[in-house]
């Protein structure tokens, strides 16, 4: 049994719309250059739902479409890059809304790529014995946009979606890599170093990366973009070779959902027709690790997942970091 079942998935996303056009009265941007470029027509901004909140709601729905109880949930991985605090970490926060007691709880950080990451380290403790694994990927973006950067705070929105997944014995492969070489294109500086205690605070030595956009986004959208194009290409064909299958025997494929026209050239270098791409971006924006689990609750809330159907995930992020999981629904 070392495949993964997905029991059941949840989602929630704020209910405050804001359009491109609302974004051009913010920055000076237009509805035309936002969706000519990236696809994305809109996206939800909280206001004032926490991280945890919005996760818990995702979870309760995918515990429930999984039937199965907080009690039963050995182990919750929470993804999330813009979390309420340090500590607890989410996972824990959620452990306690949802009343998961027998859980052992804790957050992992790859950025975008995050729910593919956790969903590879929750294969392997359901191969070990786990039974019900609650990865909950939770992104309230709207805490790390400059809304005076146009060039990033019209690409990203708020979301959170959840996934109940248990051991099978259907297929399962990934295929996830790092590359920190490149960190600098995409970077949210946390807190800095007391000034009290610096002798030298300015020096490169200690810090080469963003010291100066405090908690905000900065991106290199041109290196990020390329990469991205690359990245998920190279993800998907390797999840592949390791399944011992064609990418053309994929039913469907849900990218990360940073930008249509990433996933447009993805496609076309990876020579897979758009027919067999889901894509959400138009209405949500970037919500960094929460994109996959809330695709797959759309779909399986629309019917669109049959039993067997074999699924591609890929994504990309900040570390730079990506990765592909190919499973049976
Ligand atoms: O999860 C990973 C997250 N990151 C990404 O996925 C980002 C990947 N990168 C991208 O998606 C694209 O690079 C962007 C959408 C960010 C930018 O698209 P681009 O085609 O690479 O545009 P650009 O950066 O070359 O900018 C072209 C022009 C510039 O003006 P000038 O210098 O040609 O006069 C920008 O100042 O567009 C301008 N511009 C804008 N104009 C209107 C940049 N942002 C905006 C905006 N509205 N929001």
């Amino acid at each position: 049994m070392s495949g993964v079942f997905i029991a059941g998935s949840g989602m929630y996303v704020p209910s405050n719309i804001v359009t491109n056009d609302d974004m051009s009265k913010i920055v000076e941007t237009s509805d035309e250059w936002i969706s000519q470029r990236t696809g994305i027509r809109e996206r939800r901004f909280s206001q004032g739902e926490s991280n945890y909140f919005m996760g818990s709601v995702a979870a309760r729905q995918a515990m429930d479409a999984a039937e199965v109880t907080g009690k039963e949930i050995d182990m919750i991985i929470a993804t999330t890059c813009t979390p309420d605090y340090f500590y607890p970490n989410l996972a824990c926060i959620v452990q306690g809304e949802i009343g998961a007691g027998n859980a052992f709880c804790w957050d992992l950080n790859a950025a975008c790529t995050g729910f593919i990451y956790a969903l590879d380290v929750a294969q392997h403790y359901l191969a070990m014995g786990k039974k019900n694994v609650l990865i909950v990927s939770s992104e309230v973006m709207s805490k790390q946009l400059d809304f005076t950067d146009r060039s990033t705070c019209v690409l990203f929105g708020d979301g959170a979606g959840a996934v109940v997944i248990k051991a099978s014995d259907g297929m399962y492969a990934s295929y996830l890599k790092s590359d920190g070489g490149n960190a600098k294109s995409l970077v949210s500086r946390a807190l800095k170093t007391q000034g009290m205690f610096a002798t030298d605070k300015d020096n490169p030595k200690y810090n080469k990366y963003e010291e100066n956009s405090g908690h905000f986004i900065k991106m290199d959208g041109k290196d990020v973009y390329r990469f991205a194009v690359k990245a998920m290409t190279e993800a998907i064909g390797g999840a592949c070779k390791n399944a011992e299958i064609d990418v053309s025997q994929l039913d469907l494929i849900i990218p990360h959902q940073a930008n249509l026209r990433i996933i447009e050239a993805a496609a076309k270098r990876g020579g897979v027709s758009m027919d067999k791409i889901y894509a959400n971006v138009s209405k949500y924006g970037n919500m960094s690790s929460a994109c996959i689990p809330i695709c797959l609750s759309e779909l399986q809330e629309a019917g669109r997942l049959k039993r067997g159907d074999k699924l591609g995930l890929v994504g990309f992020g900040a570390g730079l970091t990506y990765g592909a999981a190919v499973l049976e629904w």
